[in-house]
């Protein structure tokens, strides 16, 4: 089976589990190019991606797809998914038993996908891969865990409320394509260990480097 029938398998699973939480909202299962290199995980939708049943597409969407562009890429050419793919109601956080009972999805989507690189966006996305870490100190350096490197950003959302977030987002977002230039040239970048704890779902072994 090919990358995109996985991901509609897995997405079908979805649809029809009945443990999952808050499913009186639509499923926003993620979307863009099945071979991504860069995959972005933000937290959960909101409204309007409610609504369009599609990721990122309120006003922090707008200005996390501004960034991809600026970069000279194409949105289609990323994949961007949530941990939780469900509205929580009146966009509160999505609880640990929500995320918990999504996790075990993202991890397969990740399987399946295999970028390159993991974007997370803010700290709930963040934590999965790197349960210690801290998104103020740790948001734009670049982590390997197991297999995956991470670079984790601050969410857009938080970067439309200030402007030195958004001046530390922007940063972080054109550190991009060097990052991915790195991991896929296989430079042996030294990597420190770091007291980030042991990251779950196969994500074992976490390694942190100081990324420029
Ligand atoms: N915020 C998120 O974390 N995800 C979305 O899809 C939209 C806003």
């Amino acid at each position: 089976m090919d990358k995109s029938a996985l991901l509609e398998k897995l997405k079908q699973e979805m649809v029809t589990d009945q443990g999952l939480p808050l499913t009186e909202s639509n499923l926003v299962f993620g979307e863009g190019d099945p071979d991504c290199r860069v995959l972005f995980i933000g937290e959960a939708p909101g409204f309007n991606e409610d609504r369009e049943k599609r990721p990122f597409v309120g006003r922090a969407g707008q200005l996390l797809r501004r960034n991809i562009r600026d970069l000279g890429w194409r949105e289609e050419d990323v994949y961007i998914t949530n941990i939780v793919k469900r509205r929580p109601p009146e966009n509160r956080d999505p609880s640990p038993e929500e995320i918990e009972k999504y996790k075990p999805y993202l991890a397969r989507q990740i399987e399946i996908l295999s970028p390159e690189i993991i974007v997370p966006l803010g700290r709930f996305s963040m934590n999965y891969f790197l349960p210690e870490a801290r998104i103020t100190r740790d948001q734009g350096k670049l982590f390997r865990a197991g297999e995956y490197f991470i670079l984790p950003m601050l969410h857009p959302a938080a970067a439309l409320r200030g402007n030195e977030v958004m001046r530390l987002f922007t940063e972080t977002f054109k550190k991009l394509p060097a990052a991915l230039e790195k991991v896929s040239r296989g430079d042996s970048v030294e990597v420190k260990k770091e007291e980030l704890g042991v990251v779950k779902n196969r994500l074992e072994d976490v390694q942190g480097k100081l990324f420029g």
